[in-house]
């Protein structure tokens, strides 16, 4: 059987060998000069993936649908980027917007705003979405279609809104939304039927769009992070050892994750170091999906 790598007879090996290519000028993972728009931004991964933007080098606007939240931390970000850049010469642009992302006359007045403060977008994280935890035959349907509203339409919503803008301005883009874990498997021992179903759709959104708006060069990935120890969990926590102790066992690398773990990933997908990378899911999980 010939091999489909096979090359030719006549290619002699000498012919093929790769050279060294000339390495980028600039640093691959900046993002020097983009405006990251991060919904769910006022608080949790959400907040923090924000934080990791602008030590990038990003300007970040911050939707949320609680408005005071993102707006006091877009000071806190500022002053935590100052008190760790002394002298920089950059200070990021930071704002904070109120928005409901299953609503879409709040998704397009909110795009407006955005536009109207930084002029452009050129990358959006959705990190707005929630959880909650009913046996199925128990779940009351408006409480489904609020859960999927938030986490999937609002995901859509959002992401077409974003092409729009890029379409019109003939201009690349990047996008990560962060699905979860359950969206790949169910977890135990608390039931979320929907949730998992909801997070399945996000990162099967990410993987259509980016097939759908490659030609226009715009990427569109996934992030699942599996148990993230926000302030949120933490509290819950404290409160049910016996459930940790559930969840970590499960876990290969033995203990939750932390929100900064997603700094890394986030910052990779929304640059030009992943230029080739689109319709990836990225499981940050600790190797909870793969056994
Ligand atoms: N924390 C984890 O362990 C974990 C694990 C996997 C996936 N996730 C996913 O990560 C995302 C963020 O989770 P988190 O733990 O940071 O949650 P969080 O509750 O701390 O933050 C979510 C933010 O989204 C905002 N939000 C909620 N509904 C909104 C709406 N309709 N419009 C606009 N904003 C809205 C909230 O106000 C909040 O600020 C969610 O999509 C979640 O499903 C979290």
């Amino acid at each position: 059987m010939v091999h489909a790598a096979t090359p030719p007879e006549d290619v002699t090996r000498d012919s093929y060998i790769q050279t060294p290519v000339e390495t980028p000028r600039h640093d691959p993972f900046t993002l020097n000069n983009r405006v990251v728009v991060i919904t769910g931004g006022a608080r949790g991964l959400g907040l923090v993936m924000g934080q990791g933007v602008i030590h990038a080098g990003a300007d970040l606007a911050i939707v949320d649908l609680n408005y005071e939240e993102a707006e006091a931390q877009t000071h806190q970000l500022v002053a935590g980027f100052k008190k760790q850049n002394p002298s920089a010469t950059r200070i990021p642009k930071v704002t904070a917007h109120r928005a409901d992302v299953s609503d879409p006359a709040s998704v397009e007045a909110c795009i407006a705003e955005i536009l109207s403060q930084h002029g452009k977008i050129d990358s959006l994280v959705t990190s707005a979405g929630f959880t909650e935890n009913f046996d199925a035959v128990d779940y009351p349907i408006d409480r489904i279609r609020k859960l999927w509203g938030v986490n999937v339409d609002g995901t859509y919503m959002f992401a077409t809104g974003v092409a729009k803008h890029l379409m019109e301005r003939n201009s690349a883009g990047s996008m990560v939304f962060i699905g979860s874990m359950s969206g790949s498997i169910v977890n135990v021992p608390q039931p979320q039927t929907p949730y998992n179903a909801s997070k399945a759709a996000v990162r099967h959104l990410a993987a259509s769009l980016a097939v759908e708006w490659a030609h226009a060069n715009i990427r569109v990935n996934c992030i699942s992070p599996g148990y993230m120890l926000t302030a949120l969990t933490e509290k819950i926590l404290n409160e049910k050892p016996d459930l940790k102790q559930a969840w970590v066992s499960r876990i290969p690398q033995g203990r939750m994750g932390v929100p900064q773990e997603l700094m890394g990933p986030v910052t990779f997908l929304l640059s030009d170091a992943s230029s080739y990378v689109t319709g990836a899911d990225i499981r940050v999980d600790g190797g909870y999906t793969v056994v």
